[in-house]
């Protein structure tokens, strides 16, 4: 059992989006760094259904961080620093589909990553913070998001009489404006489904240190060409943000609760560094 000279550990990581920036009443703050910086904030530690659970605001818990300044390479490490496997990420997007309107939950299965050099990698072929040789590691996205995690996502919200949108495709962009008509247009009728500043490279950081990754995307409004899209503004996200996020929190403690245990992960993401002799300090 944890005591007060235990350092505070959690296996479940909840990245909080817009909207989302504290998730437990009853946490421990905990402060960590990391060789890559200081996370978005503390991690906020506390337990759901007897499952340890540490929360970190994406943005900061007073919305400091634009989806281009946020350091995702810290966050995740932070994450994995306390003992976190498996990391739901709940984030707001915008509609592509006129049927995807404000309010519907899609948890989807692919990413187009149209964002402009973030660092999406920590094996850039630089010693890596801990000493060891130079790395160059290629881990593979082709699913980038948890099997195991995405269903009981979906059963969670289903459970909650919340019919989500199983799989689709999240573009995600660079940020921090909105798209023109014309891109938007375009990335509808590529068939993808929403569109999001925030999904990469959180998943594929995440793979590289063989965590599960779950995406939750909220809908907040039909981004600027769709059909009956009028445009975005910053306050219509947060307002139908706002509208949502208790039943999101609600859905999220399911899915947390849902989860298998550390010990019994055994989908592919726990082996995304099989045959890479990486160096990283992962136990
Ligand atoms: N987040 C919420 N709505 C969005 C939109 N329309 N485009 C990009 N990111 C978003």
């Amino acid at each position: 059992a944890a005591s007060a000279e235990t350092p505070a550990s959690a296996e479940i990581g909840v990245i909080g989006g817009s909207g989302l920036y504290s998730f437990l009443d009853d946490v421990t703050e905990v402060r960590v760094d990391t060789p890559y910086g200081p996370p978005s904030d503390s991690l906020f530690i506390g337990e759901i259904a007897g499952r340890r659970v540490a929360f970190l605001p994406r943005h900061g818990r007073g919305h400091h961080l634009p989806p281009h300044r946020i350091n995702y390479r810290a966050n995740l490490w932070a994450l994995r620093s306390v003992g976190v496997r498996q990391v739901l990420g709940p984030c707001a997007v915008g509609g592509l589909r006129p049927e995807y309107g404000p309010g519907t939950l899609l948890v989807p299965d692919q990413f187009v990553d149209r964002t402009k050099g973030r660092a999406q990698t920590y094996f850039d072929g630089e010693p890596l913070p801990d000493g060891v040789v130079p790395h160059v590691v290629h881990v593979s996205p082709a699913d980038p998001y948890c099997p195991v995690g995405r269903e009981v996502a979906l059963s969670a919200a289903r459970g909650r009489e919340w019919e989500p949108v199983d799989g689709g495709t999240l573009v995600v962009i660079e940020g921090p404006r909105f798209s023109t008509r014309a891109e938007s247009r375009w990335h509808a009728s590529m068939g993808w489904s929403v569109v999001g500043m925030t999904g990469h490279p959180e998943a594929v950081l995440a793979r590289e240190l063989e965590l599960c990754y779950t995406s939750l995307a909220l809908v907040t409004d039909l981004d600027a060409g769709t059909e009956t899209g009028e445009g975005v503004s910053h306050s219509d996200v947060l307002k139908v943000f706002a509208a949502n996020v208790d039943r999101l929190r609600t859905v999220l403690f399911d899915v947390v609760a849902g989860l298998p245990n550390t010990e019994a992960r055994d989908c592919l993401c726990t082996q995304a560094l099989g045959g890479w002799e990486t160096g990283l300090a992962l136990e």
